[in-house]
């Protein structure tokens, strides 16, 4: 019986403020130390709210299900408004609401579409190579982040290099630094800087989003493709909506930005894995177009890309709400309460062997740790991809491929001496901005 059960284990910390001040030092230390003091379901209070934490793949199904943990009411108020101030965007829809949101929003993502995205991918990866090669040396991290952003501006509505663009580059930059401000709304501040740019983000999109509804590109992108699916699902979306979507959209999938960050410094500190890597891609996409019959062909570069999933610290957390009150590990999760899914802490569980190993031979057919849970790998959220599962899993899976390959088959690089720590920010980023030196790779055409 729910009201026999105590609390989860864990510390509310000082009255109103709570927990909030050591969380926003490093959220990944924190759930990591906690965890490893009070278990997989530990107590906490955040930003004034009551919140429960639960880690690991076996307790995935826990956070799974719908009639416990829902989304309405999950994020708090701060970082609602950076994403638009209205929760009606599909992070925060339950039921049949999220389920209609979300299989339109997939129609940006189906195998079809990925692969019209890829050359435009690979030509932006391309000429970033060939800077860095001009250039020699120089940190990657900031040209990473506008990389990602042009590639899903490209890919999901269109927008090319210009005027709009640069716009949306701009105001994301300072949406970025709100995030990681004191929510504190008065003149001047980061906080309220970020609420003005989302406001000219939502704007620029709302038009873009108006364009599209009223003259669909000839050659439909990812934003046609959504328009289309929800009218024909007789739920077509307004303006308004869309842009909310795609604001999302750009916000929780610029962070791919961590991966090939991270994919750069993992191929270094591991010489093995790299030149086994190099050779898979030189034997099987040495020059020329990469589409999906060369990727499929490439299954090393599949697991490579994976490890580095699992290991890049980029998301702490997923954010739920007990919808009632939840029984689990002996304790009881009163109804109301925060329940947060830790994904980073989850992504290095014990189910792995040697989990903080950079180790991609885990995911051979022979080892495949994948398959000792059913969420056993979870980096971008646990269960079905029509539930809340990352509606850019493909998405950040080929960018991450491509760039490994085209970087492999185009330079051979290392890390000059750097402070290799990171800030621990969401995601981390490396406070030296990530330094790298670069080399045209033996036989690579066209490049440095
Ligand atoms: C490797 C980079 C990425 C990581 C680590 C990541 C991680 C996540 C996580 C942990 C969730 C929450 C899952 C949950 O609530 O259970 C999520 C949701 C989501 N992500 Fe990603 N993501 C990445 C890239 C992307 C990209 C490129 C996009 C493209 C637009 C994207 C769009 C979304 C959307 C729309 C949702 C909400 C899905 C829903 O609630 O139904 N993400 N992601």
């Amino acid at each position: 019986m729910a009201a026999a059960n105590p609390l989860p284990p864990g510390s509310s910390g000082l009255p109103l403020v709570g927990e909030t001040l050591q969380f926003a030092k490093d959220p990944f230390a924190f759930i990591r130390q906690r965890r490893a003091r009070f278990g997989d379901v530990f107590r906490t209070s955040i930003l004034g709210k009551p919140t429960v934490f639960i880690a690991g793949p076996q307790r995935a199904g826990l956070w799974l299900d719908p009639t416990k943990v829902q989304r309405e009411g999950a994020m708090p108020a701060n970082l609602l408004a950076l994403f638009g101030g209205d929760p009606d965007i599909v992070p925060l829809l339950d039921g049949e609401a999220h389920a209609q949101r979300k299989r339109s929003l997939l129609a940006a993502f189906s195998p079809e579409a990925i692969e019209a995205y890829l050359p435009g991918l690979q030509a932006r990866i391309e000429g970033l190579l060939a800077k860095w090669l001009a250039n020699r040396e120089g940190p990657v991290t900031a040209d990473l982040k506008t990389l990602a952003i042009e590639s899903l501006a490209g890919a999901i509505f269109g927008l090319e290099p210009g005027e709009e663009l640069s716009r949306l580059l701009a105001d994301n930059a300072i949406l970025a630094s709100a995030f990681v401000a004191l929510p504190i709304g008065l003149p001047g501040t980061a906080y309220s800087k970020g609420l003005q740019a989302r406001d000219r983000i939502l704007a620029l999109l709302e038009k873009i989003a108006q364009r599209h509804i009223d003259a669909p590109p000839a050659r439909p992108d990812g934003l046609a493709r959504i328009l289309s699916a929800a009218r024909e699902a007789g739920a077509p979306l307004d303006a308004k909506t869309a842009a909310r979507e795609m604001h999302h959209f750009l916000l929780a999938g610029m962070i791919v930005y961590a991966e090939l960050a991270a994919t750069l410094r993992a191929l270094h500190e591991n010489p093995d894995v790299c030149e086994r890597l190099r050779a898979e891609v030189l034997a099987n996409a040495p020059s020329g177009p990469i589409g999906p019959a060369r990727l499929r062909a490439m299954p090393y570069l599949m697991q490579v890309v994976d490890e580095v999933k699992r290991t890049c610290p980029n998301v702490p957390m997923s954010f739920g709400r007990a919808k009632c009150a939840i029984d689990v590990a002996g304790y009881t999760i009163p109804q109301g309460h925060l329940v947060m899914m830790a994904v980073y802490e989850s992504n290095l569980d014990p189910i792995f062997t040697a989990p903080e190993k950079f180790d991609p031979e885990r995911f051979s057919p022979e080892r495949d740790e994948k398959k000792r849970a059913p969420d056993a790998f979870m980096p971008q959220g646990a269960g079905a991809l029509t539930f809340h599962k990352c509606a850019g899993y493909d998405f950040a899976t080929v960018m991450m491929q491509l760039f490994a390959a085209l970087a492999l088959r185009t330079a051979t690089w290392d890390l000059p001496s750097q402070d290799l720590s990171l800030k621990w920010v969401v995601p981390p980023e490396h406070k030296s901005g990530l330094v790298v030196r670069w080399s045209k790779a033996a036989g690579a055409a066209g490049q440095g």
